[in-house]
């Protein structure tokens, strides 16, 4: 008897077969129906797969009482939607990010999460990538932390289409990963956002996040560097900084670094050990997460809560972009 529980894939575009192989990697859970908009996508995704069903149209895999959860992988304006025809029909949901289209949304399904009882994670990959795992446990070795940054440095050839519409634009759709890992680095809500830039894929600017006690966490990106063709060889270069020392990390394509220095203990380190397959090797940890929170209740390292504030940060940071004000952030 094969005990594993089934998941829907609602989306059969390109982040699919990545869920679909990490799914698997965890021995307990399964994928039962793949669904896309075009049937020939679905039935060429589902046979390619070797999963048992496919489908146009999202209800006829949520009526299938053998399904336990739902990944939402349509695009970002369906996930409110999708998620809570999910919860509707009694399923656990694994969210695509961002969480959802507008903060609104956002607090509408963490509610109907609460109301309903229903379990609901939230993909925010970077929270699994190694040398963040790495940056992550080395800011908590810093004491007070006063500043974290991260930027972004690619030549970009985003899709245009539902990724760019208002009123996130392509910020929402590339960088709500970003927002999410400053908060999670600095350990701390923010309460305002100011930025200047260009909300376009070969743009580029600069968001500024200030914690209540002036901690800052900072978010730049340029998308118009020659040789750096996203998605593989991105640079990411990251830096924390706290009363006792600092923690830096790179990433130039395949090559990435992690050193640090901590006052009285030990450094300047340079740590190449942790590297290995960064990227990649982020899925099967973030579903083994999934799936642990599926099967107890233990919360994954990105909950719907932390996925519904990256979208209530970037949206702010698009607004100052917008305005030129600085934006309150609401945190409750
Ligand atoms: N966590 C990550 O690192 C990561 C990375 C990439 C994407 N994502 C997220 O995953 C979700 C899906 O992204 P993707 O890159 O897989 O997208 P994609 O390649 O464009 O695929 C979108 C899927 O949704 C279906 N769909 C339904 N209604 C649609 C509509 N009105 N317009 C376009 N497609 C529609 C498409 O149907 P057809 O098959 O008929 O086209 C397709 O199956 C997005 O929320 C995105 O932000 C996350």
């Amino acid at each position: 008897v094969d005990e594993k529980r089934l998941v829907a894939i609602l989306g059969a575009g390109r982040i699919c077969a990545r869920h679909i192989k990490a799914i698997r990697s965890t021995g307990v859970l399964d994928v039962s129906w793949v669904v896309s908009r075009t049937p020939e996508r679905a039935a060429a995704v589902a046979a390619e797969h070797g999963v048992a069903h496919h489908a146009t149209d999202p209800a006829e895999a949520l009526a299938d009482p053998d399904v336990d959860a739902v990944v939402v992988a349509y695009p970002t304006q369906d996930h409110a939607r999708l998620t809570m025809a999910a919860f509707a029909a009694g399923k656990d949901v694994v969210c695509e990010k961002p969480l959802a289209w507008t903060a609104e949304e956002a607090r509408a399904v963490l509610a109907m999460a609460n109301a309903r009882g229903r379990r609901l994670a939230v993909c925010h990959i970077r929270r699994y990538w190694a040398p963040c795992v790495r940056l992550k446990e080395l800011s908590l070795r810093l004491g007070a932390l006063r500043r974290v940054s991260w930027n972004y440095r690619a030549e970009q050839h985003w899709p245009e289409g539902w990724r760019t519409q208002p009123p996130g634009g392509y910020l929402l759709d590339a960088h709500v990963h970003d927002a999410d890992l400053l908060r999670w680095l600095l350990g701390r809500d923010p309460v305002s956002v100011y930025a200047h830039g260009c909300n376009r894929a070969d743009g580029g600017g600069l968001l500024h996040f200030l914690a209540a006690d002036g901690a800052a966490a900072s978010f730049d990106w340029d998308g118009a560097m020659a040789g750096r063709s996203y998605p593989h060889h991105v640079e990411h270069h990251a830096e924390v900084l706290g009363a006792l020392g600092w923690a830096r990390l790179t990433i130039t394509g395949e090559d990435v670094s992690v050193e640090h220095f901590i006052d009285g203990m030990d450094g300047p380190l340079t740590d190449h050990a942790l590297i290995a397959d960064a990227v990649a090797g982020s899925w099967p940890l973030m579903w083994a997460a999934f799936a642990r929170y599926l099967a107890t209740g233990e919360q994954p390292s990105a909950t719907a809560a932390d996925g519904a504030i990256a979208v209530e940060m970037i949206l702010g940071a698009v607004r100052a972009l917008e305005s030129g004000a600085i934006v309150p952030l609401v945190s409750d």
